[in-house]
């Protein structure tokens, strides 16, 4: 019995799949991006995941549309209320590019509730309510929740961005990035207008 065994095993000569399934086990354990990239294309719970991700920020851009006109009206500062109103511009073609990113996966325009842009504009809300007008310590206040949002949106577009490339959506890729850049821009000039300005003249408020 164990001699004829032996002799079965001896004999055994690997099929062509599981040849090429020994092969496919000798790769390496960390995966070029390309190879990823080859290997995500046929993943579909991920592509499902990245989905739902835009639909929430589809949602939290939408909000930001409704949202940015309260914070320019109650701004103190020109500059500021400028600022706000642009990047109220900026954010209705954020939401354009989405539009075009659900038609490049093949989905329709959806949008997901994101509960993280509901709670900081909510605060923003609050800033307004707890900050007397004309002030520009309402104006800190305004600048500080701001932007929260923008942190969050470059967060969002940073690593949704590298998903899409992940995923071989180049073309996703870099509308997300365009959207990235701006936010990252507007970051960068609210800095400017609080530290040049706004936080000196809130400190020699009363
Ligand atoms: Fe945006
Ligand atoms: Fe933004």
């Amino acid at each position: 019995m164990l001699t004829a065994l032996k002799e079965k095993k001896s004999s055994f000569k690997p099929s062509p799949q599981a040849e090429n399934f020994f092969k496919i086990d000798e790769l390496p354990k960390f995966k070029s991006p390309v190879e990823a990239d080859n290997h995500s294309k046929t993943d579909p719970a991920l592509k499902e995941f990245f989905t739902g991700e835009i639909k929430d920020i589809f949602w939290a851009e939408n909000h930001l549309v409704k949202a940015l006109p309260k914070m320019q009206k109650a701004a103190t500062s020109a500059v500021l209320a400028k600022a706000i109103g642009d990047h109220l511009i900026i954010t209705k073609n954020h939401v354009v590019r989405l539009e075009k990113v659900f038609e490049l996966l093949g989905e329709k325009i959806q949008a997901k509730k994101c509960d993280t842009m509901e709670g900081i504009s909510k605060e923003g809300e609050g800033i307004i309510e707890d900050t007397d007008e004309g002030t520009s310590t309402r104006d800190v206040g305004i600048i500080l929740a701001s932007q929260k949002v923008e942190h969050y949106e470059i967060a969002t577009y940073g690593g949704l961005s590298k998903l899409a490339a992940t995923l071989g959506l180049n073309e996703i890729a870099d509308l997300l990035n365009q959207t990235l850049a701006e936010e990252k821009e507007t970051d960068e000039l609210l800095s400017s207008i609080a530290e040049n300005d706004i936080n000196y003249a809130a400190s020699a408020e009363a």
